[in-house]
């Protein structure tokens, strides 16, 4: 995994941004939600077409200071709020036409190089890993929680070959001291059977960490659902993954509301109002050579999109219970606050 969207050097790259544009169609005007700010690299690029409004959140409070030069040039055009994308319906739209909303999964460059967040395999000191609006930290949930809970949360959440050994020894050493960001690197480096050349050894536990931390899969969710429900006719939702299991959840999600599944022939009715979404491709948009050289960690990215048909929306409950299983583990995170 590497979810950062900006290479080595200071330029930041707004992923798949000719894409993006290409998708939502800012050309023809109108309000568009950008869910994950960060620079406002989408938001400035959006701004730049006449009659379009954008209104930018992200759950970061560092990202105010790029939303504050924003403001100053587009006052009458650019809102920016301090908040979490699973709470999109708290914006008061009133009656606004929403025409596009617009997720990039993951962190920035600039919150893996804060010092403060320990998002990175150098941090020093205690374990971190809050993006903002958090409830605990990784600290608590690597120095509180019982090694069947670790095991599963580095599992499922982070593809961890090794969860059980890792886990187990996380418990047996945190009695002897507590542990900390480098403390945790070594213990995952002794618990691992092979060692992966290609990637850091502790980079599937600091994935899995980090989507705890953040409760990214409830967020991603919730995200999706209330999305779904602001955008109006022919509004489209764009989200870009980085990773498998926000993809994963992505796909079903837009399958499941853009197919035409096959239902009894007495309830006709049901039939049609189940495709309320467009899919036009079907494969995801992925980055071009020439962006993945400039940007490395481009070549994870992977964009999908979906077209609203109809004004209403109803969810389907079954969407939901699919992923309950990620859910209940997120859940063991209750009893850290
Ligand atoms: C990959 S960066 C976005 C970069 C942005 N597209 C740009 O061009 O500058 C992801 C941003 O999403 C924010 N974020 C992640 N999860 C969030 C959530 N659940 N709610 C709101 N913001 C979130 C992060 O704080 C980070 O700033």
């Amino acid at each position: 995994m590497e979810a950062t969207i900006v290479s080595d050097n200071v330029k930041h790259y707004p992923v798949l941004l000719k894409e993006i544009i290409s998708v939502i169609t800012p050309q023809h005007g109108g309000t568009f939600i950008d869910c994950t700010f960060g620079q406002g690299g989408y938001t400035k690029e959006i701004l730049k077409y006449h009659n379009t409004r954008v209104i930018g959140i992200d759950r970061d409070s560092s990202t105010k200071i790029n939303a504050k030069k924003i403001e100053e040039k587009f006052f009458d055009r650019f809102f920016f709020k301090n908040l979490k994308f699973s709470k999109l319906n708290n914006l008061k739209l009133k009656n606004e036409n929403i025409k596009g909303i617009i997720f990039d999964l993951g962190y920035s460059f600039t919150q893996i190089k804060d010092p403060t967040k320990g998002l990175s395999f150098n941090s020093q000191g205690d374990l971190n890993m809050k993006m903002g609006l958090n409830d605990f930290s990784a600290n608590e949930v690597i120095n509180n929680l019982e090694d069947k809970e670790l095991e599963k949360i580095l599992k499922y959440f982070g593809d961890e070959n090794d969860a059980k050994a890792i886990s187990r020894n996380i418990v047996k050493e945190r009695q002897l001291k507590k542990i900390d960001t480098q403390e945790l690197i070594r213990i995952i480096e002794k618990s691992k059977r092979k060692k992966n050349y290609k990637i850091h050894s502790a980079t599937k536990t600091f994935q899995a960490l980090r989507i705890f931390v953040n409760k990214e899969i409830s967020e991603l969710i919730r995200g999706l659902i209330n999305s779904v429900k602001i955008l109006k006719k022919d509004g489209v939702l764009a989200v870009v993954t980085f990773h498998s299991l926000e993809d994963k959840i992505v796909k079903y999600f837009f399958r499941n509301l853009s197919e035409n599944k096959s239902v009894s022939r007495y309830e006709p009715k049901l039939a049609q109002k189940e495709i309320l979404f467009a899919m036009p491709l079907k494969k995801p948009i992925i980055a071009s050579e020439k962006e993945v050289k400039e940007n490395p960690p481009s070549r994870s990215a992977k964009l999908r999109y979906l077209i609203k048909q109809e004004d209403s929306y109803e969810i389907e409950s079954d969407i939901l219970k699919k992923f309950d299983y990620l859910l209940e583990i997120e859940n063991f995170g209750s009893k850290l606050w």
